[in-house]
């Protein structure tokens, strides 16, 4: 059976049902939901409660899995999951929520900016899919931008401002924005700076979108305070409520989202409530620029 999909706003993000993603796909239900990945940008699907195993097979079905090395402070020691689930959750080892000044923590808090997974990446993610094991009751709700209606919405002037630029994406400038800058030598070396291009086309639609991310840091040429007050006015732009869908989480909710064309953030919950997320990421194939030699 193809699954259905009902549009969640008058631009972008899609509901999908008639569908179990935790059992084995043919190959017309993927091209179906890459189709809808291609159109919607956001797919959430409800009722899948999945095992790790499970997730991680499901999302095999769109490319490789990105490996988590270098992408947070954590130790793998200090780990939960396994190295390609990222663990988006507020949870430590023994599966309590973190304390309140744990660096990991703080570290995480970062999701609240608006961002790209993975665009400090030298090669950055494609789609991200977030599976929601144990969810809050208020706030916590994860917020996508549509970078393309975003773009189509710049008068000329910007869009001919912006065609060539290329910017500097790293943890260090989105950490940073919120004072968390006490990195140690080995993770600033994890963190180096990768280059990015500001506009990227998509490689099946066609349409072109702003890569923005509270990872960029700078435009190559331009002075930093300017490269910056004008990547956040674009930011602001970007995420006014008509380019914005809202997803309220139920447990078991599977979203999945394309890194390539929309930003996402986490709004802020009680931190003290147990939040278990957990993500697989699909590795991109290409870089958007050349990147320098190390
Ligand atoms: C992510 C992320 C937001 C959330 O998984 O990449 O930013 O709602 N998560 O936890
Ligand atoms: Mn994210």
């Amino acid at each position: 059976m193809t699954p259905t999909i009902r549009p969640l706003t008058a631009v972008f993000a899609g509901e999908v049902s008639g569908i179990d993603i935790t059992q084995p796909l043919n190959a017309e239900q993927v091209a179906a939901i890459e189709a809808g990945m291609d159109r919607y940008g956001v797919l959430v699907f409800h009722d899948q409660p999945f095992t790790d195993e499970q997730q991680k097979a499901f999302s095999r079905n769109f490319g490789e899995l990105e490996h988590t090395a270098g992408g947070n402070v954590t130790k793998p020691s200090e780990k939960r999951l396994d190295p390609y689930m990222a663990d988006v959750s507020n949870l430590g080892l023994d599966h309590k929520p973190l304390a309140r000044d744990d660096r990991k923590r703080m570290f995480n808090l970062g999701n609240q900016l608006w961002h790209s997974d993975s665009s400090f990446r030298a090669v950055p993610a494609k789609y991200s899919l977030l599976s929601g094991r144990v969810t809050v009751e208020k706030g916590g709700q994860t917020q996508f931008a549509d970078m393309r209606a975003a773009y189509d919405a710049l008068d000329d002037e910007t869009k001919a401002q912006i065609e060539d630029l290329i910017c500097e994406h790293s943890l260090i400038y989105s950490r940073g924005l919120l004072g968390f800058d006490d990195l140690t030598a080995e993770e600033l070396a994890m963190f180096k700076p990768v280059r990015q291009r500001f506009v990227r086309t998509h490689p099946v639609t066609g349409r072109k979108s702003m890569y923005l991310s509270s990872h960029a840091g700078k435009i190559i040429g331009w002075p930093v305070p300017e490269a910056r007050a004008f990547l956040r006015d674009l930011t602001e732009f970007a995420t006014q409520p008509q380019f914005v869908y809202a997803h309220t989480w139920k447990q078991y909710d599977l979203v999945m989202w394309d890194n390539r064309t929309l930003l996402h953030r986490v709004t802020r919950f009680d931190d003290t409530k147990v939040r278990d997320m957990r993500r697989t990421t699909i590795a991109g194939d290409a870089v958007t620029v050349a990147q320098l030699a190390a």
